[in-house]
């Protein structure tokens, strides 16, 4: 096997290829359309392997990424983040290039996109964004005719349906029947909102729900016609407590080497913030899973302080480990973790490894 430098960030292939086509499966099976999210891999060759299991296109969070997309010939976009300011000029532009539907949650930010639009000769498709319970961006269903009936009315903008992102589902405190019980109401809310649309004489063509959480619940309900997932590619420790996934298919970890044993009663790693990202974790405070060699859980080790470069672990389970060991770590939040590494390692099951390249990171 090629060895790795350390700390490096690995994709097991065989695993994400498998969460790949278990998605792209239940969602054939569920009836919906698949359009991953990219942010969580930002990697080009992954979406490759998205498409050839069947999505049909990809959401994005930034121009970058869109613009990436884009380059590589996925022409069939939902830009799903506010185009604000001079994202109104690129959400034009893009429609030039491919299909880049917008995603919006009021007038004002879908009215300079219309002028752009307008300017550039294109039509932009556009979506409303309705708030199923995250309190994050989207609009009270209450709401969504009027400003439905206002978009559908711009220049140079075509009104294609509603979305929202359940994300709430993470905070769901209970089991997974419960996570899968609000995965339903969420998308009962927003198929309910789609009828009151088209009850105003409006077409509404795409009725989309977005998370891994509630990968199998949300897209179930009748009148949903497109599922949103993106961190299911990678899974992490986050959606492990979740049980959105098991720990056999968590594809991506990040490997370190312990670099000093100075202090009592803890080992330092060369992995800290730089590597594990500084996304929360929902077990309480730690920066990522220690993970035994046979890929278990190792819960006689904890990981609660991260310096930029280094990384704390403490526990009984650290008595064994000397400098230049290495470890393997869960990262709480797959998509995050991605964001922090120019370059990823890409594991085969015969020990060949590929190196990959996140775009569009920042
Ligand atoms: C708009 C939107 N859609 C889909 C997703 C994908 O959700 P998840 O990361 O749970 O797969 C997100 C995640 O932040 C999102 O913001």
């Amino acid at each position: 096997m090629t060895a790795l430098p350390s700390p490096a960030l690995v994709i097991d292939r065989a695993r994400m290829t498998a969460n790949i086509d278990r998605m792209s499966r239940a969602m054939r099976d569920a009836g919906v359309a698949l359009r991953p999210h990219f942010k969580t891999s930002k990697m080009i060759e992954v979406a490759r392997l998205q498409s050839e299991a069947g999505a049909v296109g990809f959401t994005c969070a930034t121009p970058e990424e869109a613009d990436a997309l884009l380059t590589a010939g996925f022409a069939d976009l939902f830009w799903a983040h506010g185009p604000v300011g001079a994202k109104a000029t690129l959400a034009a532009e893009f429609n030039r290039r491919g299909r880049v539907a917008i995603g919006v949650d009021s007038v004002e930010l879908a009215e300079p996109v219309s002028r752009e639009a307008a300017r550039l000769g294109v039509t932009v498709p556009v979506r409303l964004e309705i708030d199923t319970g995250l309190g994050r961006t989207g609009i009270r269903a209450s709401d969504a005719v009027v400003v439905a009936t206002a978009l559908a009315g711009l220049p140079n903008l075509e009104f294609e349906g509603v979305y929202t992102h359940e994300g709430q589902l993470a905070g769901v405190s209970g089991d997974r029947a419960a996570i899968r019980a609000a995965g339903v109401s969420a998308a009962e809310a927003l198929v309910a909102v789609a009828e009151d649309i088209r009850a105003s004489g409006l077409p509404v063509s795409v009725v989309s729900v977005g998370s891994t959480p509630g990968w199998d619940s949300a897209p179930t309900v009748a009148g949903v016609t497109e599922a949103r997932p993106g961190t299911y590619v990678f899974s992490d420790a986050n959606q492990l407590r979740l049980e959105s996934t098991t720990l056999d298919q968590c594809a991506l970890t990040v490997r370190a080497s312990v670099v000093s044993v100075q202090r009592p009663g803890a080992v330092i790693i060369d992995a800290g913030l730089k590597a594990m990202s500084a996304d929360g974790s929902n077990r309480g405070s730690t920066f990522g899973l220690l993970l035994t060699p046979e890929f278990e859980l190792d819960d006689t080790v904890e990981f609660p302080t991260a310096y930029e470069e280094h990384g704390t672990l403490v526990g009984r389970g650290i008595a064994d480990l000397r400098v230049g060991d290495s470890v393997a770590l869960l990262p709480n939040h797959a998509c995050g973790v991605v964001n922090m590494w120019g370059t990823v390692h890409v594991l085969d099951e015969d020990g060949a490894v590929q190196t990959w390249h996140p775009v569009g990171r920042h």
